[in-house]
């Protein structure tokens, strides 16, 4: 049972028997605990509505909600808030029913499918800070609206059907130029084995693309073999696709080793055979122009603030673009998977692409008005010097060497622990999870629009706001658990709170569903690691205040495991909707 939702109700009724909004009910937590636990500021906008005095409106709700069982005290304060105190026998009810399946949190009512687009790794190339950062922040707001109750769907949109693949292709060629797959006059039959490995590609794709920049002929070769390519050229596409599989292998075993799987991997190409169709389709209804020989969708609005530039639908030569297949992938969405939300989690530098596809759905009527566009922008995250994070030579910091730079971080923490008791294997096991845990919540613990600093040193502490000290906390529940347990005692009932941290840490895991609830609104998953640690420090001074193993009072002691169970359970729920897992021992 969702707590504020509660009271939200008893307030709202009030207010609505006074003939006022029933919205202006709500109760959110106190802002002021001193004063009170929850509060409810209604009374001031509703005075306003009404042309009334807000002392008067609060006092009347008031006297109208007093009656209930449920409340130890009402006070007025200020112009008109209200501040709510629970009593014991409420606060301990409420908290026990969270001691059933989900926590007692419902699913919602209103499910809708959702679609999140995130990670996106390109062929050939290696994911660095950027893939990071969508993966990361992507895979928790997966995780958060599934759990909340919706449809969800992860998909990866992998970057295959770009100029990066000519380039790729001309790269090879050079290297290899007797391969069956440029040879016009061979149109099947080709090698089931990729001429190239990814260790390959990691040289042959920065290498030509370097060249690509500079070297206008290279340039123009690249431009012709990626046209040819999305033309269907049979050696092409044979090479492409050994291309797509080699990289995705090395893509996929990046992410499984970050705790990431997506529920599809599409790609550019998928929306292939949308694409003609719907170029004939945007010409025809006027909705795509030609313009200085390419062809474009105008998106500009009479009231923008600033220039925005027409779409770029197709190149002059025909070849398809970034936007073109992201306009496609909008239809694919619409018809074929009935999305009704599509969040995109990428880079804020790409800010200025997804309003013009966005736009350009809209106008061509391919999203309807009431489905949901959203760009999930996020900021860099910087090195030591305050600047995007870099290798020490300048260079651009690949994924998989993020990854075992944090399992070392890991691995040296652990070095430090008390706990020694197991195997190697499992120790770089656990040093792999405690590396993740530091990385993902130093990254989640940020509001995602602004940069932050990666300070692996910081991350990886088992004291304050890191993963690790999380972590720590659960592995905590779980130990105290055990040993009871081993001696036979079991977590059981709640029974009212008799000290203040015991009430306190009752009134922190009632927040629990509004925290995930709103992290999932507002596509913001930093409130749910900003809660995890709350809780977690108000669960260590209750562990510290109630020695529970040494309680002579057995309810009392079995309340209070059923506490520590709660607790390790929430906690456990919060961590893995930030996609970070807990190790047994650490
Ligand atoms: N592959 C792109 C990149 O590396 C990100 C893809 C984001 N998703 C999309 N639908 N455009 O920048």
């Amino acid at each position: 049972m969702n707590v504020l939702t509660h009271l939200s109700d008893i307030f709202g009724a009030a207010f609505s028997a006074q003939g006022l909004d029933p919205s202006l009910g709500e109760v959110v937590v106190s802002a002021r605990p001193d004063l009170g636990q929850f509060q409810c500021n209604g009374a001031l906008p509703a005075a306003k509505q009404a042309g009334r005095n807000p002392r008067e409106i609060a006092q009347a709700i008031v006297y109208a909600v007093e009656v209930r069982p449920e409340f130890a005290a009402l006070s007025l304060a200020g112009p008109g808030f209200i501040n709510i105190a629970l009593t014991d026998d409420a606060l301990t009810s409420y908290a026990s029913a969270m001691r059933n399946n989900r926590l007692g949190i419902d699913p919602v009512g209103d499910p809708k499918r959702v679609l999140v687009d995130y990670g996106g790794p390109n062929v050939a190339k290696d994911m660095h800070v950027g893939h990071l950062r969508a993966t990361i922040i992507g895979d928790s707001l997966a995780r958060i609206g599934k759990f909340v109750g919706h449809d969800v769907l992860g998909d990866a949109h992998f970057g295959d059907w770009g100029t990066q693949m000519g380039q790729v292709i001309i790269g090879i060629q050079e290297r290899i130029p007797d391969l069956p797959y440029f040879d016009q006059a061979i149109t099947d039959g080709y090698p089931d084995v990729s001429p190239v490995s990814m260790a390959d590609l990691q040289e042959i794709y920065p290498d030509i693309s370097g060249r690509a920049n500079t070297d206008p002929a290279i340039a123009e070769a690249a431009r012709l073999a990626t046209v040819e390519l999305q033309q269907g050229r049979p050696g092409y596409l044979a090479l492409w696709k050994h291309l797509v599989n080699v990289s995705q292998a090395s893509q996929r075993a990046d992410f499984h080793d970050l705790g990431v799987e997506f529920d599809l991997w599409y790609g550019e190409a998928t929306v292939h055979e949308l694409i003609d169709p719907l170029i004939e389709r945007l010409k025809s209804t006027g909705v795509a122009t030609q313009s200085k020989g390419a062809l474009v969708i105008d998106v500009a609005e009479p009231d923008d603030k600033m220039d925005i530039p027409p779409l770029l639908l197709l190149k002059g030569d025909g070849a398809y673009l970034y936007t073109t297949t992201d306009v496609a992938t909008l239809q694919m969405r619409m018809d074929e998977m009935q999305r009704q939300e599509l969040l995109y989690v990428v880079d804020a530098r790409q800010a200025l692409h997804f309003e013009q596809v966005f736009r350009a759905g809209r106008k061509a009527g391919i999203v309807p008005d009431d489905v949901v566009l959203e760009h999930i922008k996020f900021g860099t995250m910087n090195g030591p010097d305050g600047k995007p994070f870099q290798t020490r030579k300048g260079g651009v910091v690949k994924l998989r060497d993020l990854i075992d730079m944090v399992t070392d971080a890991g691995l040296e923490r652990l070095a430090e622990s008390k706990f020694t008791d197991y195997s190697e294997e499992e120790r770089v096991e656990i040093a792999r999870l405690v590396g993740l845990a530091a990385l993902k919540f130093g990254e989640l613990s940020n509001h995602r629009q602004s940069d932050y600093l990666f300070d692996l040193e910081r991350f990886t502490s088992l004291i304050g706001k890191t993963g690790p000290y999380l972590q720590y906390a659960v592995v905590r529940t779980q130990s105290i658990l055990r040993e009871a347990r081993e001696a036979g005692w079991e977590p059981a009932n709640l029974i009212e709170p008799t000290v203040d941290t015991e009430r306190r840490l009752m009134l922190e895991l009632l927040r629990t569903p509004d925290v995930i609830t709103r992290a999932w609104s507002t596509r913001a998953p930093n409130h749910i690691a900003e809660f995890a640690y709350e809780l977690a420090q108000q669960f260590n001074r209750f562990y510290e205040e109630c020695h529970i193993l040494s309680e002579p009072d057995e309810a009392r002691k079995a309340s209070w495991l059923g506490l520590v169970d709660l607790t390790g359970r929430t906690l456990t729920l919060l961590l893995d909707l930030l996609g970070i897992d807990v190790p047994e021992h650490m």
